[in-house]
């Protein structure tokens, strides 16, 4: 039977560190702010961004709803990105996904000053996690890392496999995790043979956004099995992208959905906003 990955207590105690610097931020003159941008009435997008506003208020963080009509034009965003970009208190700037039609969240996001891009989702950002020199870190892959570090896993020479080729999540997880001198497979939709990679890994980490897809037959005998997935299943329940009943009979770790990587991700964020505000908010 695996060990739970306990995403919650991690994410707490980190919570608690960033509380800390966050006080000595203060006491030097800078209060880390964190501006959360929300088009439309997405009702999962509500969730997360008061949540990210919950969040910043438990460590002391000043933040800042921007929560924009539907109907808001795509000049009024960029111009309302223009304004943060300069705005003093404001260090992070976060525009929530995904954004109505008619939206280019591209564009949006070359818009985010790349010092105040708390999601790392900047070219800039992109290209400096590519070259291993980053200030801010993807949220949900550098939770993923974080709980592999609570839990001393190793990575270095592990076969990694990651599931899912996303630019939130799967791209820059392999990069982190290749970081960590682990040997890299990416895997995605169309790979051929896939049980049998996944079979393969000692670290498995899924992000194919398929409700219990992965199942014991795809999983080895004692490996480390993260789920980053959130789905609904035909009951309306909550579920990751693994079959965790069965799968947790296998694997020698696996983190639950919900309380496994969806905590550690919004303590990234509270964790770049901090860092933001100590690298660039004295100029
Ligand atoms: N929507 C779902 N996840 C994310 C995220 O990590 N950042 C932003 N900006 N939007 C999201």
């Amino acid at each position: 039977m695996a060990q739970i990955i306990n995403g919650k207590e991690v994410a707490q105690k980190v919570r608690s560190e960033i509380a800390a610097e966050v006080e000595n931020m203060k006491a030097k003159g800078i209060v880390p702010g964190l501006a959360v941008v929300i088009v439309g009435e997405d009702p999962a997008s509500k969730v997360y961004v008061r949540n990210k506003k919950l969040a910043c208020a438990e460590v002391g963080i000043y933040s800042e709803e921007y929560a924009l009509p539907e109907k808001t034009s795509e000049e009024e965003l960029l111009a309302l990105i223009d304004r943060l970009n300069e705005k003093k208190e404001i260090h992070g700037i976060l525009v929530q996904a995904p954004l109505p039609d008619g939206f280019d969240f591209k564009k949006v996001t070359e818009r985010i000053s790349p010092f105040k891009d708390v999601d790392a989702f900047h070219p800039y950002n992109v290209g400096k996690i590519m070259i291993g020199d980053f200030d801010f870190l993807p949220c949900t892959p550098a939770g993923v890392m974080e709980l592999l570090k609570h839990y001393d896993i190793s990575v270095e020479g592990k076969k990694c496999v990651v599931l899912g080729r996303s630019n939130i999540v799967g791209k820059p997880q392999a990069m982190l995790l290749l970081k960590e001198n682990g040997t890299v497979t990416i895997c995605h939709s169309r790979t051929k043979d896939l049980a049998s990679i996944t079979a393969n890994a000692d670290i498995l980490v899924v992000a194919i956004g398929r409700g219990e897809f992965v199942k014991a037959d795809m999983v080895k005998e004692g490996a480390v099995v993260i789920d980053v997935g959130m789905n609904r299943n035909k009951e309306g329940k909550l579920v990751g992208d693994v079959a965790f009943s069965e799968v947790s009979e296998k694997a020698a770790y696996i983190t639950p959905v919900p309380g496994g990587v969806g905590p550690m991700t919004i303590t990234m964020l509270l964790k770049n906003t901090l860092k933001a505000a100590s690298l660039f908010g004295n100029d």
